[in-house]
Formats: structure tokens, sequence, C-alpha cells
């Protein structure tokens, strides 16, 4: 058996090919961050959350347009940092984040280009928020342990 090792120009390639079949573009990622969090501000128990700590939306949905596109298609253009932008919120809980999956995943039912491509954002979101999660209600307890 032989492998072969994929440059990452060909990686990238490949996976955006996969997510333009299912219908995944810059477009569709910029009206898909757009009605979310039109959406996230209108939901009585995410809206209070975030515009109590995101001051400037301007700078936010741009940034959340370039993470969607470098997990989505891997074009690289987000390069945050987002376990510290979570990690320093106080007043989010793990039913906030079934929240904010269940918004996600009804926001993408709505308007997403095909099923496939609801279940390639949810996969990846479910994943992700597992580890913001982990950063967020794990870590500190495991820390507390260590030095009781
Ligand atoms: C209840 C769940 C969540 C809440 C309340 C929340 C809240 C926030 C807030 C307030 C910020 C802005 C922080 C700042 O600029 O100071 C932020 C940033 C961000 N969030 Fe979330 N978030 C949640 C879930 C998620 C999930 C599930 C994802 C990914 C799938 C995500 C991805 C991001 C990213 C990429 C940023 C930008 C970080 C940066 O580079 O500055 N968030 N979030």
């Amino acid at each position: 058996m032989s492998y072969r090792v994929r440059s990452a120009a060909e990686r990238r390639t490949e996976i955006q090919a996969r997510a333009t079949a299912m219908g995944i573009d810059e477009a569709f990622i910029s009206t898909l961050v757009d009605t979310f969090y039109e959406r996230v501000r209108a939901d009585a128990r995410l809206g209070p959350i975030f515009t109590g700590a995101i001051e400037d939306w301007d700078e936010h949905l741009p940034k959340m347009k370039a993470f969607w596109s470098s997990v989505t298609l891997n074009t690289g253009k987000y390069n945050g940092r987002p376990v510290p932008a979570h990690t320093k919120l106080t007043n989010v809980d793990p039913d906030d984040f079934q929240a904010w999956l269940s918004l996600f995943k009804q926001t993408l039912t709505d308007i997403a280009p095909s099923t496939e491509a609801v279940s390639y954002f949810m996969e990846r979101a479910e994943r992700i928020a597992k580890s913001l999660q982990f950063a967020m209600f794990s870590l500190p307890s495991l820390n507390t342990d260590i030095h009781t």
C-alpha cells in the first residue's frame, strides 16, 4: 500500500470542489452570517448575551464570514483565536450553546443551498462548539481541582 502526501494546494482545491458541489460559496456564507446574527440578536436567550458583549457588529460580521470561509472552503482568511474570545465570557452556559446550535441549524435549514450543506456546516459547528465548551466549562473546573 502506498500513500501520496497531498500538497496544501491540492487539499484546498479538493475541499473547495466538494463545497462548491453542495452550493457553498462566499456569497452564501455572507448571507448565512448576516441572517444568523440577525436572528441571534432577536433571540430572547442569545440576544442579550451578544448585544452585551459585541460593541462593533461591523467588525464581528466580517470576522465571522472569514471564519466560516476558512472552516468550510479552507481559504485561510481567518487568523483569530476563538478560545480566548469565549473563555472571557462569564454569563454563558451549556444550554446557551444548545440554543446557538439549534438556531444555527434552523437558519441553515431555511436558507442553505442543499441538505448536504446543512450537514456540512453542522458537523463543523458541533465539533467547534464542543471544543469551545471544553475550554470554557471543563478546563476551569480541572484547574480548580488541581489547586484545591
Ligand atoms: C452560546 C454560544 C456562543 C456565544 C454566547 C458566543 C459569543 C461570542 C462573542 C460575544 C464573541 C465576540 C468576542 C469579542 O470580540 O470580544 C464571539 C466571537 C467568536 N465566536 Fe462565538 N459564541 C458562541 C458560540 C460560538 C460557536 C459555536 C462558534 C463556532 C462554531 C463561535 C465562533 C466564534 C468566532 C470565530 C469568534 C471570533 C473570535 C475572534 O477571532 O475574535 N462562537 N463569540
